[in-house]
């Protein structure tokens, strides 16, 4: 388990406590959260689910894949060095009190 909060462009901030596994995707769209879409269902294919990660916890995250990198390029808002896709992070105990950083849109 993991406390996850997602601050959304708007300021509205929500943590979840998320399980194990879980991808921070499925944690947002499970609790209502607008700021991400996750239209493919986590397949790494539609790029609605970007994310800001602290940058002070980037460590903690196992490094994006090729095929996120590449995804990340057809991101709807601004792609920053500290941009991921929620579908591809997982929930673990290292992620314990992550904050994440919605854009302003996703399509
Ligand atoms: S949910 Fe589609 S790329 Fe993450």
């Amino acid at each position: 388990m993991a406390n996850i909060t997602y601050i959304e462009s708007s300021g509205n901030s929500t943590t979840i406590n998320l399980t194990d596994g879980w991808s921070l995707m499925q944690g947002a769209t499970a609790n209502g959260i607008d700021g991400i879409l996750g239209e493919c269902g986590g397949s790494c294919a539609c790029a609605t689910c970007h994310c800001y990660v602290d940058e002070t916890r980037l460590a903690d995250l196992p490094a994006a894949s090729e095929g996120e990198l590449a995804m990340l390029e057809h991101v709807a808002s601004e792609r920053r060095p500290n941009s991921r896709l929620a579908c591809q992070i997982k929930a673990s105990p290292a992620l314990e009190g992550l904050i994440v950083h919605l854009p302003e849109t996703q399509e």
